[in-house]
């Protein structure tokens, strides 16, 4: 059992807002940051004086003229040759990153240094302010202990750059966790779940969307039956279609083409994001409001309708349904077999979206709306950060993940061109995943040693080709003998934190074994570059 001051924290990373959360009595409870909000912005601003970050930064981002990042999750992992990176470097009014010899880098000015930090240093800064707020928040001088959460399509790349994110920041990851099952678990900790549920999670924030089929199989035991998503389907496409459609409704008006993409109207271009996004919230709760902005001399001041918004972005809201309705297919599963469906994130406010889940499901479907949107994800890495850390009364918690990847032996024939990948733990396959074992014969009699050459299989975007990466590769030595016979065997395990076991056998002497275990997750950062920023600046 864990001393009661050696808290592990559940930090929800997200898109727009990050929320952090403890598990205490009983009881996943979410943290006030030092300000006093339970959201903190992923906003981190450079400034001559040092970094500010979350809601401090987020309310000057407007009116200073110094470097802000936001969004910084969407760029995490990933490279400047990524065709996606591209859309989002569309119109943003905020710090673009750029190519720096094949990494994504943001350029900043920092205490009056030209600098270029990647996304996860980005994220770090973040990291590091929940850290400080949750050690101020619990009262205790440290905390390094940490789940994390993270979108379920993340690949091992995106996955890393949380870590590194973490790590630089002064965390030990427990484990990272996919939001949908976070979710799922602080869905199942306060409600009756009956076994053999199937659970559909919607997932949809600021700039992400997940769906997440999970069937109940005890009361805190969940398995993942299948996810889909979309990494750019979120709250900030909304209000980048609205901005377009309004500019575009001036444009008309006036007889002009205004460009929003020009220097000259960046701070237009601001104030307009902001009363968009105002806009966006308010007509949850109401039909109508008023919206005023102004680009150079032209002003739009008109009512914008719930309707009209709705008509904006209906296409966007449907694509989610499309992808729900693959992830339910993906489980081999039909809408009449989900019993429950959870929302999360805050996009699921809107009132369309809700409408189009009822319409989608049958009537017995139960809609869930007794989680809180904002805070689920958080309270259920929480959970999971105290059962990781020796929390008994969690014990019964079981997560049972799907693995993104087939990993395999490839088999080299003498004839290279025949060569092929036998797979041994295929992708969808549960994790963690028991030993799956699979025998090796030799070329020919005089074989006195086996190669075993590890690979990954990965989907290609967009196509259905399969790429094919050597993760690495061992020799084991084995006793010579006819070449008809079965030589080595090898096992391959995977476990939660996919941290990859392979062991060979030489089958004609089972005390030769080789084990290694594999991080199926490729580093982004060097580890000597996550200790440099270990050490860097603290926000102010
Ligand atoms: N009342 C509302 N109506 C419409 N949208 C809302 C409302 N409240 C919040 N949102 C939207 O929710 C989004 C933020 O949601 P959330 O905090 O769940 O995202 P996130 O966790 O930061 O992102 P992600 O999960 O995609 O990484 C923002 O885009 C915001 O505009
Ligand atoms: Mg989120």
């Amino acid at each position: 059992m864990s001393e009661p001051n050696d808290f592990a924290i559940g930090i929800d990373l997200g898109t727009t807002n990050t929320v952090f959360a403890v598990y205490r009595h009983n009881n996943a409870e979410v943290l006030q940051n030092s300000e006093g909000d339970r959201l903190t912005k992923s906003c981190v601003m450079y400034t001559a004086g040092g970094v500010l970050v979350g809601n401090i930064a987020f309310e000057r981002k407007n009116s200073s003229s110094d470097d802000v990042i936001l969004l910084s999750k969407r760029y995490m992992g990933r490279s400047p040759k990524d065709d996606e990176v591209e859309i989002d470097n569309l119109h943003l009014p905020w710090q673009q990153p750029i190519n720096e010899n094949g990494k994504l880098k943001f350029p900043v000015k920092e205490r009056g240094n030209r600098r270029n930090f990647s996304p996860e240093e980005v994220a770090s800064e973040i990291l590091r302010k929940v850290r400080f707020d949750a050690e101020k928040a619990l009262g205790v001088k440290r905390i390094t202990k940490a789940v994390i959460s993270v979108p379920a399509y993340f690949n091992a790349k995106r996955i890393q750059a949380t870590k590194d994110a973490a790590v630089i920041a002064g965390f030990e990851v427990l484990q990272i966790v996919h939001e949908p099952i976070a979710a799922a678990i602080a869905y199942g900790q306060k409600e009756k779940l009956i076994p053999g549920s199937k659970i559909l999670v919607y997932d949809l924030g600021g700039g992400t969307f997940d769906a997440t089929v999970i069937e109940v199989k005890k009361k805190m035991s969940f398995k993942v039956l299948a996810v889909a998503g979309d990494s750019h389907l979120g709250g900030e496409n909304f209000n980048h279609r609205i901005t377009n459609k309004l500019v575009l409704e001036l444009n008309r008006r006036d007889r002009v083409k205004l460009d929003m993409a020009r220097d000259e109207f960046k701070s237009d271009r601001l104030f307009l994001r902001d009363a968009v996004e105002e806009a966006k919230r308010t007509l949850t709760a109401q039909r109508e409001k008023q919206l005023s902005f102004q680009i150079g001399s032209h002003v739009y001041d008109e009512k914008l309708s719930r309707a009209k918004f709705e008509n904006f972005c209906v296409d966007l809201f449907k694509q989610t349904i499309d992808i729900m309705s693959n992830a339910i297919k993906k489980a081999k599963l039909t809408k009449n077999q989900i019993d429950r469906v959870v929302i999360v994130g805050g996009s699921t406010r809107i009132p369309k979206i809700r409408a189009m889940l009822k319409e989608f499901f049958p009537e017995k479907t139960k809609h869930d709306y007794s989680v809180n949107v904002d805070e689920a994800v958080a309270m259920g890495c929480a959970i999971l950060a105290a059962k990781r850390n020796g929390n008994q009364v969690l014990r019964d918690l079981t997560l049972v993940d799907i693995n993104p990847f087939t990993f395999g032996v490839r088999v080299e024939e003498k004839n290279d061109a025949e060569a092929f990948v036998t797979k041994l733990i295929e992708k969808g396959s549960a994790i963690p995943s028991p030993a799956v074992k699979q025998q090796f014969f030799t070329y020919d009699e005089s074989q006195t040693e086996v190669v075993i050459p590890i690979y990954q299989i990965e989907d290609m975007a967009e196509q259905d080709q399969k790429k094919e990466v050597k993760i690495t590769e061992f020799t084991i030595k084995c006793k010579r003998g006819p070449k008809e016979q079965p030589k080595v065997e090898v096992s391959f395990e995977l476990n939660e934190n996919r941290l990859l076991t392979v062991t060979a056998v030489d089958l004609n002497d089972p005390n030769n074994t080789k084990t290694i275990k594999i991080n199926t997750s490729t580093p982004n950062m060097t580890d000597k570059e996550i200790e440099a920023r270990k050490n860097d600046a603290i926000p102010m």
